[in-house]
């Protein structure tokens, strides 16, 4: 049981409802996250096509590949934000649209706050559940308290308590993408979608951000789609890879996808996987950049 939903018992029934139906979709092997024969095509322009994706509670999959692959398009259209070219796309097995909105939380790519952003911590968590459940009115009476228990809590969970109620612009990279985190999971989602959730975060902060996501997924069976340009920091983490380069993929587990051949055909160019201790460095590809850096990180 996770800190959210041990230190609130009171607002009970939507959450048990919630769990309840978790566990019943487990039973009959309903997968939190399907695309079949998805395709996504930018007028001539082919993103991916023919791609099959079953995700089960409690799984977590890596999405690699390049800039402009279409990472962030097939978190939208999980979200409901766009729509396949043509296949099904099914969250909890219902069609994506703006109804599955409140099974999922999302940690969007991080932008840079504003410092005179006149919006507190516990505001940017409290905006994970006004988003899409309670509607444009403001909560009075017995909803506020509840609403105000299950920022609490979310709060708590990510370890953002002391800063509740600071003005968020002037918090640290670090202390905002916990926030983003618990806004994110303050919905109780059965599905978790992380765009770039550790960019220009440090290595301690990169581990603090994936330990309270992988937590998350652990204690409540929450399927992990998490899109990332570094696969070493969630390494251990990872159940399967999705790979998509220029319309092409690979799903696999990472064994079977970080592999020199698999990326060279990818690719469409030669690239060399080498291992550096327990630390995947890939070569050659076209957005090399990053993983150089990490070549020589690995090498010093
Ligand atoms: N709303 C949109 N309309 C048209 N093209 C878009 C839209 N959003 C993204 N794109 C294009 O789709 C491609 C994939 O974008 P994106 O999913 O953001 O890639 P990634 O997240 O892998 O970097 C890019 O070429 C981008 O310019
Ligand atoms: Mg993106």
């Amino acid at each position: 049981m996770t800190a959210i939903e041990s230190s609130a018992p009171a607002r009970g029934t939507a959450r048990a409802d919630r769990a309840a139906s978790r566990a019943e979709n487990a039973r009959q092997r309903i997968p939190a996250v399907e695309l079949r024969g998805a395709r996504m095509a930018l007028g001539e322009r082919v993103l991916w096509d023919g791609l099959d994706l079953r995700v089960d509670p409690g799984e977590f999959v890596a999405v690699l590949g390049p800039n402009g692959s279409g990472k962030t398009t097939l978190l939208k259209v999980l979200l409901g934000q766009r729509a396949l070219t043509s296949g099904t796309a099914l969250v909890n097995g219902r069609r994506t649209d703006r109804s599955v909105r409140s099974a999922v939380g999302y940690i969007p790519q991080q932008q840079a706050m504003d410092a005179e952003l006149p919006l507190r911590a516990r505001d940017l968590v409290g905006l994970g559940l006004d988003g899409h459940r309670l509607g444009p009115r403001l909560p009075f009476g017995a909803v506020a308290r509840r609403r105000r228990e299950r920022v609490d809590a979310a709060l708590a969970a990510v370890g953002a308590t002391g800063y509740a109620d600071a003005p968020v612009g002037r918090l640290s990279g670090g202390e905002q993408q916990r926030l983003r985190v618990a806004q994110a999971l303050v919905g109780d989602p059965a599905v978790l979608l992380c765009d770039e959730p550790l960019l220009s975060l440090d290595l301690a902060n990169q581990r603090v951000v994936s330990d309270l996501i992988d937590r998350r997924r652990v204690d409540a069976a929450t399927a992990v789609l998490f899109v990332t340009h570094e696969i070493n920091p969630v390494l251990p983490l990872v159940d399967r890879v999705l790979y998509l380069v220029n319309g092409r993929f690979r799903i696999g587990t990472p064994e079977q996808v970080m592999t020199s051949s698999v990326l060279s055909e990818l690719y469409g160019t030669r690239v060399d996987v080498i291992k550096v201790r327990d630390r995947l460095v890939v070569v050659g590809a076209d957005d090399s950049g990053t993983h150089c850096d990490h070549l020589h990180e690995a090498a010093s």
